[in-house]
């Protein structure tokens, strides 16, 4: 019998490869919300598959139905016309339909909140997303914007640039600036599913990064 259930959306990614994996080896049960289920390499029985869009509210509302949960790594190429707010738009919409509580999900270190005490090369960093990428990153202060204003017990996790790695377990947290350029996300997985029982964070946007 498993503890929770915990629906996955952008579990193929480069982020949210791992997430499923690490759920599973800790005794959670996942859903996944996938378009293409051929990129599911490892399968097993408390895993379920749901083939759909993340931006079709009925994909998302089939997806965490009965979950605990939700982790979100949904993403998009960077010069994409964005859909972050929307699909977190989403997701919040058919968490409070079931009353699901708890949200996780990740952003980029880029994003410049209220509070941040950046180092000069991390705001510079964060300049040059705001110049290039000036449509992904209005929209992932609106996604930050929509989840500040809900009443759910919701983490917004900002990444680093992500390396494929297994878990080394040396995770550096900090909530006012970017403690490292990389991460693994073997570690993103361990952080990431670390946060389902863990209120350390409820409501805040902490950065993560590897030693
Ligand atoms: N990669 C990095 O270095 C990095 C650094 C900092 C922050 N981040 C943030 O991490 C998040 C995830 O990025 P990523 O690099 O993992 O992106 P990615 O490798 O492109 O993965 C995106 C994930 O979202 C899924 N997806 C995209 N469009 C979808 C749709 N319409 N319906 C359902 N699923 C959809 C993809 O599914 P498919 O398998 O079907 O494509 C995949 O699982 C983003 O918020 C990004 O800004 C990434």
């Amino acid at each position: 019998m498993y503890e929770k259930r915990i629906a996955i959306i952008g579990g193929t990614g480069k982020v949210g490869k791992f997430i499923a994996e690490t759920a599973l080896e800790r005794g959670f049960a996942v859903r996944m919300l996938v378009r293409n289920p051929d990129r599911i390499q490892k399968r097993q029985d408390s895993m379920e598959l749901i083939v759909g869009d993340a931006l079709d509210a009925e994909s998302i509302r089939e997806t965490i139905r009965n979950c605990d949960v939700v982790i979100n790594a949904f993403g998009q190429p960077p010069k994409a016309d964005p859909s972050y707010s929307e699909v977190t738009q989403l997701i919040l919409v058919s968490m409070k339909d079931h009353g699901i509580q708890r949200y996780i999900g990740v952003t980029g270190g880029s994003l410049t909140l209220d509070g941040d005490q950046k180092s000069f090369i991390n705001r510079l960093g964060a300049k040059l997303f705001e110049v290039f990428f000036a449509k992904m990153m209005i929209d992932k202060r609106k996604e930050h914007d929509i989840l500040k204003q809900s009443d759910l017990d919701w983490t917004l996790v900002r990444l680093p640039f992500v390396v494929e790695g297994s878990e080394k377990g040396d995770i550096r947290e900090n909530l006012i600036d970017m403690p490292g350029s990389k991460i693994t996300n073997g570690d993103i997985a361990h952080f990431l599913v670390g946060q389902i029982d863990e209120k350390i964070y409820y409501r805040q946007t902490p950065f993560i990064a590897g030693k």
